[in-house]
């Protein structure tokens, strides 16, 4: 069955989509391919058991409450060693993206911050009015550096938990405003395919139509070909600023243009460049402008989280009016537990990470951003000359400080397993395949960057060698991006999730 795959899996690729679900629903009965799927689950069990519970082996499974709480101290010396077992790999900047800031100090402060704040929650803006002010102030500190100003005087937002959030808030604005003003009941949104998968979960969510278009040669989307996907039930436009693939960013102020023409919204999701342009533009760096001076621009996703340094669990969504704003909040006037009214997705919230948020923008300022942000695009610059100098690779797009790269060579997850091997923790990507580093200040550290260009050099020569190691991800990488029943990688997906959530 799995050779038939191999062989065959070319014809369902130029099958329509449903011809292909109906194909995948037909062979899920057979006899032969639920045997096959089983071995594989077991495969992928026996994978998932040891990346995913490293711990089994180490420390005690707490399967259930335990009768007599256990002692502080034994806790805290549990999660102690955890961290210190996690943190070098992170710390000594092996990773792409994941923390963006990292230093000790830093994060010292911000647990300061967060300790002060622990039973916070924006929820009682009576018991803590001082999350209602540092939430306010978060806002219109990222509003100031994101075009606010003359052409855009009434930008304003509000604090959520991550860039999904922002994304499926923004989202439901443009749904609900659409159905309420112009009666659109099938909403559809334009957008890359290299758009964050969150627009699929808002199109999961809140039954919004996604018509997707793929990005041109130097993986962006081109203008031409969203005009001509627009339609009666459009409700917005989305352009990434940069997308998370290949760190490129869409055509904004053409994309713009074309919305306000039609008379719909323009989401710009910078919620990997939302502090890193802005303040590399006012570090004199060439920076396309992506936010609210763009004037078809109506709503934006910016992680407070990502490169504002915050705490994990910090964002903001920012609309060009009030009236946007408003169509996002919930209000309940007549249930017996009283009025209600909340802004965002959650109810309840944790107040100290706005707290945490707003200290972190208050201690780096724009000083400390301004240099982030052109040291990150340096780095990237030399990433870029460097990486051109290895033959067998190439750089997908002309990204600034999220490089992908693939090979028309070799199996570039090869390079990836290669890499691992060496400690690095880099994203493996498909559609094409490629990998990427996304670079934070992690790497700006002294002799990080020359360590990732010495393993690079070294991982393509060994892949060059056509010397297949196995065991790594290459195989599952492979399997995942070429094979055409998308059903199944996505039923492989949910038990990854349950495993995740076996004790
Ligand atoms: C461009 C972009 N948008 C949205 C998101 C979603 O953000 P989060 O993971 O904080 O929900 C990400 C995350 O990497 C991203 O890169």
């Amino acid at each position: 069955m799995k050779e038939h795959l191999e062989r065959y899996g070319w014809i369902l690729k130029i099958l329509p989509e449903f011809l292909v679900r109906w194909a995948e629903e037909r062979l899920k009965l057979q006899p032969k391919f639920q045997t096959m799927i089983a071995q594989e689950d077991l495969k992928v069990a026996a994978l998932l058991e040891s990346s995913l519970k490293p711990y089994h082996s180490r420390f005690k499974r707490h399967e259930a409450l335990p009768e007599e709480g256990i002692p502080r101290e034994n806790i805290l010396s549990e999660v102690k060693t955890m961290c210190e077992l996690e943190r070098p790999r992170w710390e000594k900047g092996f990773v792409s993206g994941g923390i963006y800031h990292g230093d000790r100090e830093h994060i010292d402060f911000l647990n300061q911050v967060y300790s002060l704040q622990s039973q916070s929650n924006p929820l009682h803006s009576d018991l803590f009015p001082s999350a209602t002010k540092f939430e306010a102030e978060i806002v219109s500190m990222v509003a100031g550096f994101s075009g606010k100003g003359e052409c855009a005087p009434d930008v304003c937002g509000t604090v959520t938990s991550g860039g999904t959030e922002s994304i499926l808030l923004a989202m439901k604005v443009y749904r609900d405003r659409a159905r309420r003003i112009r009666g659109i009941k099938k909403p559809e949104i334009v957008l890359a395919t290299t758009a964050h998968a969150a627009f699929d979960k808002a199109s999961d969510y809140f039954g919004i139509k996604l018509i997707k278009v793929p990005v041109n040669q130097d993986f962006v989307l081109d203008p031409k070909e969203v005009r001509r996907r627009l339609g009666r039930r459009t409700i917005a436009i989305i352009g990434s600023a940069p997308a998370f693939p290949h760190g490129t960013i869409d055509p904004i102020e053409d994309l713009a243009q074309i919305a306000e023409e039609h008379g719909v919204g323009f989401h710009t999701d910078a919620c990997l460049g939302g502090f890193v342009l802005p303040f590399a533009e006012r570090a004199g760096l060439p920076i396309p402008k992506v936010d609210f001076r763009v004037r078809g621009v109506t709503s934006m996703s910016i992680d407070t989280h990502k490169y504002g340094f915050a705490a994990k669990g910090s964002s903001v969504v920012l609309y060009r009016n009030s009236e946007l704003r408003r169509e996002q909040y919930f209000t309940a006037t007549e249930w017996p537990g009283g009025l209600y009214f909340s802004p965002t997705l959650m109810g309840s919230r944790p107040g100290a990470l706005s707290a945490a948020c707003w200290a972190s923008l208050l201690s780096t300022g724009a000083v400390g951003y301004r240099d982030s942000a052109r040291r990150l695009i340096e780095a990237g610059d030399f990433l870029k000359r460097e990486m051109g100098k290895i033959s067998g690779i190439r750089i997908l797009g002309d990204p600034l400080w999220i490089i992908a790269i693939d090979s028309p060579e070799f199996d570039v997850y090869e390079l990836m397993d290669r890499m691992s091997e060496r400690g690095w923790s880099l994203n493996g990507l498909h559609h094409p395949p490629c990998i990427h580093i996304a670079l934070t200040l992690r790497h700006l550290e002294s002799g990080v960057l020359g360590r990732f260009i010495d393993d690079l050099k070294w991982s393509v020569t060994e892949v060059r060698k056509h010397v297949k190691k196995g065991g790594g991800m290459a195989p599952v990488y492979g399997m995942a991006s070429s094979l055409p029943f998308r059903g199944l990688v996505g039923d492989l997906l949910k038990k990854t999730l349950d495993a995740i959530y076996k004790v």
